[in-house]
């Protein structure tokens, strides 16, 4: 039986749950006054919170600039978001947290963290362990930086980490019940990650509630990054923010990551932006401040450099014409690690200059584009439509259910709790069409347009849609499919 409800939680109840959240580690008991934090939190320039920044750029209609970035020596973050922010110009300065923080196994953290320091390997982590650094070093890395700091905390297990970085001076986390899952577990379910999700974004309320503290949150867009179809991401980033902001979120963020054509990725970041305005309105969360992320290719990068630097190029100007809020960069060592700081910074400034270069020319109004936008809100609302009628009018509900009855499915989920049905191919123009729909409620109007972009590719290469052709769609910008 499903016992979660997309409804907010009661002060008490936070409360109470959070006395276990602490445990989970020792340095939990370091932030157990939540008055303490928010004073923190009142004392820091306007100018280091994410949600007031992002609202600035939204109004002036900029497009900001924000890296990845986390390894497990604090000083040695420090430096690195130090270089982002003076070499890269970036705009918002991220935390990227190790995977074993992310799933709660901050014992293997402390293990890896020790032997590291013994060693003198530098960072052995994939990101900075945030709960086993504690907020002391946290509240240092605040100090010693100048633009806000973001968790990029995609985590299953997101709880404590959330409790740590909001108390260390963090004002925006990335994640989601839904899009911190199913891309990255099998065996955990849905219904309770949307809890512990819902824990974080009630979390947050509390700050405002008694500081006035606005915090912001940002839905994982990208999830497994490999050739999702719009509509699916959409209506995920969208079904996010409304749990959300039953929790009492403010300001928030829709993601999306790049899909390789033009048309539809702009297309893609208004109608996120579009669709979500009318679902906000139609439930009725009024005053929410809603921006959008456009994530560089979140697929498979060319190990080459100069065809790492133009795949980062194509990403920056499409989404500086998307008009997106922020672009998250990638660096040309994609395809080798993770980047050094110098060649991160250098993802950011291409990104920047292009973003300049462009002088806030937009990219709309043609034939092509008024067609997809129209596809794209037909098929992203239906399946909103189809989510909320499978929960009987609850979302979160809704969510669950959906992915069970595979009404909401992610390509190349490794999660029992997708169904995994649904396939997606590239079409002439390298924009994600669908070429079976599974059980996901796809409009038959939909279906058409979609198919015939997928058979004119396979009439004009002479390629059947299945393994090969799907094959040539993943390796699409790695340069493999030339040689
Ligand atoms: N530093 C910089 N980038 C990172 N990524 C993941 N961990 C780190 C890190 N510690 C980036 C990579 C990856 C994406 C999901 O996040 O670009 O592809």
């Amino acid at each position: 039986m499903i016992e979660i409800k997309n409804q907010k939680w009661s002060e008490k109840e936070l409360l109470k749950q959070r006395e276990e959240v602490l445990k989970q580690w020792p340095t939990g008991k370091q932030i157990a006054d939540l008055d303490e934090a928010i004073a923190f939190h009142k004392s820091m320039p306007e100018a280091h919170n994410a949600a007031l920044v992002l609202a600035k750029a939204k109004k002036e209609g900029k497009t900001l600039i924000q890296p990845r970035g986390g390894v497990n020596i604090v000083d040695d973050h420090i430096t690195l978001l130090n270089i982002l922010e003076k070499e890269g110009g970036a705009d918002l300065l991220p935390t990227t947290i190790d995977s074993y923080t992310r799933n709660a196994r901050f014992k293997e953290a402390q293990l890896a963290i020790e032997k590291g320091a013994v060693n003198g390997n530098g960072s052995v982590l994939n990101g900075l362990p945030a709960v086993n650094v504690g907020v002391n070093e946290l509240r240092k890395i605040k100090e010693q930086t100048n633009a806000p700091l973001v968790g990029r905390t995609c985590a299953p297990y997101p709880r404590l980490l959330t409790e740590m970085l909001l108390a260390g001076g963090y004002t925006s986390l990335e994640g989601g019940g839904i899009t911190c899952l199913i891309p990255y577990t099998k065996t955990d379910s849905i219904e309770m990650s949307i809890k512990r999700w819902q824990y974080v974004s009630r979390l947050m309320r509390y700050y405002y509630d008694h500081g006035g503290i606005k915090l912001h949150r940002e839905s994982y867009g990208p999830s497994t990054g490999v050739l999702i179809p719009p509509c699916i991401t959409l209506a995920i980033s969208i079904i996010e923010c409304l749990l959300d902001c039953e929790q009492g979120i403010t300001d928030y963020s829709l993601g999306y990551s790049m899909g390789g054509s033009i048309t539809q990725d702009i297309v893609a970041i208004k109608v996120m932006e579009d669709v979500c305005r009318e679902y906000l309105e139609l439930k009725g969360y009024k005053g929410i401040e809603l921006t959008t992320y456009f994530h560089h290719y979140m697929g498979a990068f060319p190990k080459d450099e100069e065809k790492a630097l133009s795949l980062i190029m194509f990403g920056s100007m499409i989404g500086a014409l998307s008009n997106a809020s922020v672009i998250i960069t990638k660096s040309t060592h994609e395809a080798h690690g993770i980047p050094t700081a110098e060649n991160n910074a250098q993802g950011c400034r291409v990104t920047r200059n292009i973003i300049d270069m462009l002088n806030g020319e937009k990219f709309e109004g043609s034939e092509e584009m008024n067609q997809e936008e129209i596809m794209l809100k037909n098929a992203t609302r239906a399946i909103l439509d189809s989510v909320f009628e499978i929960g009987d009018g609850d979302v979160a509900v809704g969510a669950v259910r959906a992915f069970e009855a595979g009404i909401l499915d992610m390509p190349f989920s490794p999660s029992n709790y997708n169904q995994n049905l649904l396939l997606s191919h590239k079409d002439m123009k390298g924009a994600i069409r669908i070429s079976n729909p599974g059980n996901v409620p796809v409009p038959n109007d939909v279906m058409r347009y979609e198919t015939q972009k997928i058979d004119e590719r396979a009439k004009n290469q002479n390629i059947e849609p299945g393994y090969k052709m799907l094959m040539q769609d993943i390796l699409a910008f790695t340069g493999k499919n030339n040689s």
